[in-house]
């Protein structure tokens, strides 16, 4: 943004790396198009500053050099269009050049992953990339995390490399919580597996001032606080290691708080039966699927009086009305707290969709995986990339 503010970009080819990884149903539809819209900041940008502009993403996993009708950005071109206000042609096989750009005008370069060497960053793929631009311009934070052709190799061969808006916007805020927050910094981490989130854990119980867990990851707390939990998704194996993050959260005067109470069933179904136990009442076969209202209702006053949230993931099987109160009772105690709040995650932004509460969550991020790797505290490839090129 600062080269397109010093006019750098007036007529110079600037090629825009965004994630335009969206939702698909099986007519190939587009059922959720945040990252598009977060995209058309960057474009704009290059677009009013005079640049010829090119775009590209990946769109799900596809084999390189394989191309299948249902890997196509085209749906994702004419979203692009509709929200730009003018024509955006898709141009396939453009890895060698040959197509035609004029400043004000955008190109949709087709599925990235496509190009044979994208996915290991070949050098020859990166040194063809370098040569279609002037300006490269990383946009694309939710694939930040991976080191691809479009990704990272264009970013050490193009003239000049540089980070768009979003980019930087998602690190200023995930900055802005992790890195000097208003406290107390309370961090819900939820999700099926402990082992997946571990680091995460471990990274934030240094840092946050109460962790809530939720989940199968509460589950495994459970067992770690000697509470039985029937036959409840949990990793026992990972026992060990939720002790040691329940203990370096205490030598810190900080907590992970066990639900009191849980919603089980005995059976993963909408339709199973609901009931509310104790949490020291847990039977054999009793599968927990929420925390329960007593809980839920603690937690919210701890999220209340938060200074700074930080939300990945559901605490309770929300998709099911009858196990959905936890993370509904959270998400409105998330949305009435005058924390400054951060969420990310697909399961997280479903469940903002689902309660209505985008407008009152500070900054949510349009990073997967991405969002996940900075909250481990790793940096992430495009930014350790870019700022090499920064010199
Ligand atoms: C995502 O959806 O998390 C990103 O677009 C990255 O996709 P990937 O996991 O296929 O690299």
């Amino acid at each position: 943004s600062d080269l397109c503010a010093q006019g750098r970009a007036q007529g110079q080819r600037v090629f825009i790396r965004a994630d335009l990884n969206v939702p698909q149903d099986d007519s190939g539809a587009i059922t959720e198009d945040t990252r598009i819209r977060a995209s058309v900041p960057c474009i704009r940008l290059a677009l009013d500053a005079g640049a010829a502009v090119m775009v590209t993403s990946h769109l799900g996993r596809p084999v390189e050099g394989e191309f299948k009708p249902e890997d196509s950005l085209a749906p994702v071109a004419t979203r692009l269009a509709e929200l730009l206000g003018q024509p955006v042609r898709l141009v396939a096989h453009w890895v060698d050049g040959g197509f035609d750009v004029k400043p004000g005008e955008v190109v949709l370069l087709e599925n990235c992953r496509l190009n044979v060497g994208e996915k290991k960053n070949k050098p020859e793929l990166a040194a063809k990339l370098g040569k279609l631009c002037d300006i490269f311009v990383h946009d694309a934070f939710g694939t930040a995390h991976r080191a691809e052709g479009t990704t990272y190799g264009i970013a050490e061969t193009a003239p000049i490399a540089c980070a768009g808006p979003l980019l930087a916007a998602e690190m200023d805020a995930i900055a802005a919580a992790l890195q000097n927050p208003k406290r107390p910094l309370i961090a819900i981490v939820a999700g099926s597996k402990v082992s997946t989130k571990l680091t995460i854990l471990q990274s934030l119980a240094k840092n946050v001032d109460g962790l809530i867990v939720g989940g199968g990851i509460a589950n495994t707390f459970m067992l770690a606080a000697g509470l039985k939990i029937g036959k409840s998704l949990a990793e026992p194996d990972l026992v060990g290691e939720a002790k040691a993050v329940i203990d370096a959260m205490a030598a810190r005067g900080a907590a992970v708080p066990i639900p009191t109470d849980v919603v089980t069933a005995k059976a993963f179904a909408a339709d199973a039966p609901a009931t509310v136990k104790k949490a020291s009442e847990v039977a054999d076969d009793d599968l927990i699927l929420d925390i329960g209202p007593e809980t839920a209702a603690l937690l919210a006053q701890q999220l209340k009086a938060a200074g700074t949230i930080v939300w990945n993931g559901p605490v309770g099987v929300f998709e099911f009305a009858a196990f959905e109160n936890g993370t509904q009772v959270l998400a409105q105690a998330i949305a009435d707290s005058s924390a400054f709040s951060i969420a990310g995650g697909g399961d997280t932004l479903a469940a903002i969709a689902k309660y209505g509460i985008e407008k009152d969550v500070g900054y949510i991020s349009t990073g997967g995986g991405a969002f996940l790797e900075v909250l481990e505290g790793k940096t992430l490839p495009a930014f350790e990339v870019l700022a090499r090129r920064a010199g």
